[in-house]
This record gives C-alpha cells, structure tokens and sequence, in this order.
C-alpha cells in the first residue's frame, strides 16, 4: 500500500513539473512608437511615461543616474509589458543631445514623440546664487529643449505625424523676483513652443508646452507651497502621476498650453492677461 501511495505521489509531482509553465511575460514589441522622455526618471517625467506606458509607447528616459532610470524602466517594463531603454546623461552638457540624437538614428528609433521635461528651479536664483549656478540652469531649462529639439526633428519628421512636449511651468507667465532666472527660462520656453508649433505643423508635428502650477514630487515642493500660497497653494496642487496622465491626454489632442486643474488654470488665466508690472510686484509682495 504504502508503495503504491508513494508512486502516485511520485507520478502527480512529476506531472507537475512536466507542465509547461505559465507564460506570464510576452516579449514588448519593438515595433510599437517610441516616446523619448528627457528627465523621466522621477517626478512629473516619471508620471508622464507611465501615461505614455499605458497607451503602448515604448519609451527612451534620460537622466543623470542610472539607479532611478533601472528602477523606472524595470516597473514600467513589468507593469506594462513594453521596452524602456534607458539613457544616461547630463543634458545641460553641450555634447548630450547631438549624442543622444546619434543613438536613436543608429538604433532606428521609430520615434513619435520628444519629451523635454528635465528642468531645475529653487526658492531663489538671481542675486542669490552663483553665477556657475544660474549659467547651468539656463543651459538645463533653455539650452537642452532647444538642442534636443532641433537634433531629433530629422527622426520626428521620418515617423510623423508626431509630436513635442515642452515642459515650462506657470512661473512662465509671469516675472518672478525672487525666482527671476527661473520664471525667465519658463518664459523662454512657452515663447519658444508657440512659435515652434506654427514652423512644424506643415510637417505634421504637433507641439503643447506643459505649465504646471505646484506639483509635489518632493518635500520641499510641499513645504515652499504650504508656506507662502497657504490654502489656494495646497489646492490648486497636484501629485505627478495625475499630472502626467492629464498632460498625455492633452497633448495626444494637440492642446497648445496645457495647465493640469480647474484652479491652476483659471490662475494662469489670471496672469496671462494681467499687466506684468503688477505680476511681478504681486509676487515680489508675496515673496515668489
Ligand atoms: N514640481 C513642480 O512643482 C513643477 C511645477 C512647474 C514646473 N515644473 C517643471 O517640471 C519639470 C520636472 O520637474 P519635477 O519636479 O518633476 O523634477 P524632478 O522630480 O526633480 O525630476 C526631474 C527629472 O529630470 C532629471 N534631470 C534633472 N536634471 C537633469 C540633468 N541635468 N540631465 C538629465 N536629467 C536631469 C531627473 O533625474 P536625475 O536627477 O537622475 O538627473 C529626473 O528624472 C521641470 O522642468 C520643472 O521646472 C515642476
């Protein structure tokens, strides 16, 4: 008995084994677009390639450390079933986007979509901080959207209809004292998305610029916001991957300015049409 229990015993765990197993990953198409996310590691890039992800692109996401890129591209690779290549750069270096332009060309991209989201700002710049300092911003915030535009436009032509997303911020519709280099770089860029939209829409290129209002994608976001806009601050803010998931929607509709919420976006209103003396007097009073 006790023999004939174990060889039924045996046979069931050898037919378990003998099983094929499950095939819970499919290989990601290679073929399907791709999406190109300057600075999406984290933060609103982040939550802009998971609204991307869930819309099949495969995505291309730069930034200067590979820890955060692995990490993105192993949960969006696994949460969506679609192929990340990951880039490491630093794109307020001049060599970067003519490099990263040179990578996709070689690799035959099919690329339908350029991402510039990296950007940097703080509390205070002019006046505040070091030359060297304000000098990287510029060349981060202005520069890089600039040059990563111009030398991706020849592989966005090839796949189009396609499109740009340029990602200012509300700080763009207004001179900002305290944040002077900032607001003035944000500026640059709406200015730049208007006028880029009208050279490209004979090519079928469509071009939207994000201008988000606070975004929390770190403490100090938080902290700054709760501080010097109080309720209104706290309201009209926002956690990146909503803003991300508005954004994509937007701009797959061609929407020229985008600002992600029913408050944000009756402020910017608000700004856009105010002279700018008194926006800039409004902020210098309320600190920035
Ligand atoms: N958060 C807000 O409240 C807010 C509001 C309005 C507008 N914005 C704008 O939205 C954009 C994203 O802001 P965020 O708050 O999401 O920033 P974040 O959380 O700091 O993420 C920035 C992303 O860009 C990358 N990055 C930063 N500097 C880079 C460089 N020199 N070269 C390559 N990659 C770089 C970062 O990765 P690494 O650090 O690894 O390089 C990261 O992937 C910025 O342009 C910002 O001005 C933000």
């Amino acid at each position: 008995m006790k023999t004939f229990l174990l060889i039924i015993l045996l046979s069931a765990t050898f037919h378990l084994y003998a099983q094929p197993m499950p095939d819970t990953e499919t290989t990601p198409d290679t073929s399907l677009p791709y999406a190109l996310i300057a600075g999406g590691s984290k933060g609103i890039g982040y939550g802009i390639a998971e609204a991307l992800a869930k819309r099949h692109y495969n995505l291309i996401l730069i930034a200067r450390h590979r820890d955060t890129l692995d990490y993105a591209k192993h949960k969006l690779e696994s949460d969506y079933n679609i192929h990340v290549v990951v880039l490491v750069y630093d794109l307020a270096k001049e060599e970067s986007a003519t490099e990263i332009a040179q990578w996709c060309t070689a690799h035959h991209i099919h690329l339908k979509m350029l991402c510039n989201v990296a950007g940097l700002g703080g509390s205070n710049d002019y006046l505040s901080l070091p030359l060297d300092s304000l000098r990287y911003m510029v060349r981060l915030n202005v520069e890089s959207c600039m040059a990563l535009t111009l030398t991706l436009l020849p592989l966005l032509e090839k796949n189009a209809p396609g499109y740009i997303l340029n990602v200012a911020s509300m700080a763009g519709f207004a001179p900002i004292p305290e944040k002077n280099m900032y607001s003035a770089t944000k500026s640059a860029v709406i200015f730049f998305s208007y006028a880029l939209r009208q050279q490209l829409r004979k090519k079928h290129i469509s071009v939207s610029c994000l201008c988000p209002g606070p975004v929390f994608t770190k403490p100090e976001i938080v902290k700054t916001t709760k501080e010097k806009l109080g309720w209104f601050g706290m309201k009209m803010a926002m956690m990146p991957h909503k803003a991300g998931e508005i954004t994509v929607r937007k701009t797959l509709k061609k929407r020229m300015i985008i600002v992600p919420g029913t408050l944000a976006r009756t402020m910017s209103g608000v700004l856009r049409i105010l002279p700018r003396r008194a926006s800039a007097a409004l902020y210098y009073k309320v600190g920035g």
